[in-house]
């Protein structure tokens, strides 16, 4: 069933069109990723479907409600990650939590409860009395994470959730998204790390310049590369003969080798090391290091939208 329907979403500011006619559906249960560079279009997308921003022109149902007109009821079962956060510096964490959800009318002794086991669940029980300002970046990420919680959303919308925090910080949310997901949270997230939508999602759209420029579920993009694994090795002596040995026992992969004893050796269903290995070893070759170059979401990226991984991530103030 889908929770998230979208069709021919455009969000224009004057004459820059930051979303241009996009169509996408998400699955309840389901964590989709909208994976693109800098100025993509995420944030305008993702402030649409959360109410903070109206639409230009297409149709959206977030839980069956048609928005704007019943925007309103949708709010009800979403919970909202911003990537700057909407909490109050001077409140604490457990008033920060507690006047969340207030704004939801849960009762003051539920409120207590829930946040208390929120605050426990993203190990922040220590700092529940300290001041939000006085919290670390990645601290502040997990209370915000922690708010848009309280009124127990069946849709959690995360912004960039990673971006800009501590690697620590950051593994724990990966972690603590994985595991609300399987408690049946869905989860819509952007990012600009292919690394993130890689490890996280079910489902990628790939954004460029307002427009999704490929949408599939993860291991159908995978597979597409997946024919193309290498092995890598490096050994000791003549990489250049040793190559050429490869190239006599491999006659239909691309064998190259390069400085320091590495060869690479491409093409269709690599997967196992030890052939490859044997026939150095028999030839003569020390294997000092032998790998399975596996493909990765990277090279489906780079493949589709010709944007190189580094460039994505530098262009956000360096990010981390
Ligand atoms: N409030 C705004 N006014 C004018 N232009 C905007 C506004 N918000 C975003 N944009 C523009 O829309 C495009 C998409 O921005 P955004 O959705 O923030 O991208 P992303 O989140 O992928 O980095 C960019 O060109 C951005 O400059
Ligand atoms: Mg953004």
């Amino acid at each position: 069933m889908s929770v998230i329907e979208v069709e021919d979403l455009a969000k224009y500011y004057g004459d820059v069109r930051a979303v241009d006619g996009i169509n996408f559906s998400v699955q309840e249960g389901e964590i989709f990723g909208f994976l693109g560079p800098n100025g993509a279009g995420k944030t305008t997308t993702i402030n649409v479907l959360t109410g903070l921003a109206r639409m230009t022109a297409g149709s959206v149902r977030v839980l069956n409600q048609s928005y704007p007109d019943n925007l309103r009821r949708a709010q009800e079962g979403i919970g909202v990650v911003p990537d700057e956060s909407n909490l109050y510096p001077e409140l604490s964490g457990m008033e920060n939590l507690s006047f969340c959800g207030a704004l939801y009318g849960i009762p003051a002794e539920e409120r207590r409860e829930r946040a208390t086991e929120l605050l426990e669940r993203f190990g922040l029980a220590d700092v529940a009395g300290r001041r939000f300002a006085a919290y670390s970046r990645g601290m502040k990420r997990k209370l915000t994470i922690a708010a848009a919680l309280i009124h127990r959303p069946s849709i959690l919308f995360l912004d960039e959730p990673t971006s800009g925090i501590d690697v620590a910080s950051a593994r724990e949310i990966r972690r603590m998204l994985v595991r609300l997901n399987e408690q049946g949270t869905t989860v819509f997230l952007t990012t600009h790390y292919i690394e993130e939508a890689q490890r996280l999602c079910h489902r990628v759209a790939f954004i460029v310049a307002g427009k999704i420029v490929r949408d599939a579920p993860l291991k159908q993009l995978l597979q597409e590369v997946g024919e193309e694994s290498s092995l890598q090795f490096v050994v000791g002596g003549e990489a250049t003969s040793a190559a050429d040995i490869l190239t006599a026992a491999y006659p239909d992969h691309v064998v190259s080798a390069g400085g320091d004893g590495q060869i690479l050796l491409r093409g269709e269903r690599l997967d196992d090391l030890t052939p490859a290995v044997r026939v150095l070893h028999d030839a003569g070759f020390a294997v000092r290091e032998a790998r399975v170059l596996r493909p990765t979401l990277e090279d489906v990226f780079v493949r589709v939208t010709g944007i190189e991984a580094d460039e994505m991530t530098a262009q956000r103030g360096g990010g981390s």
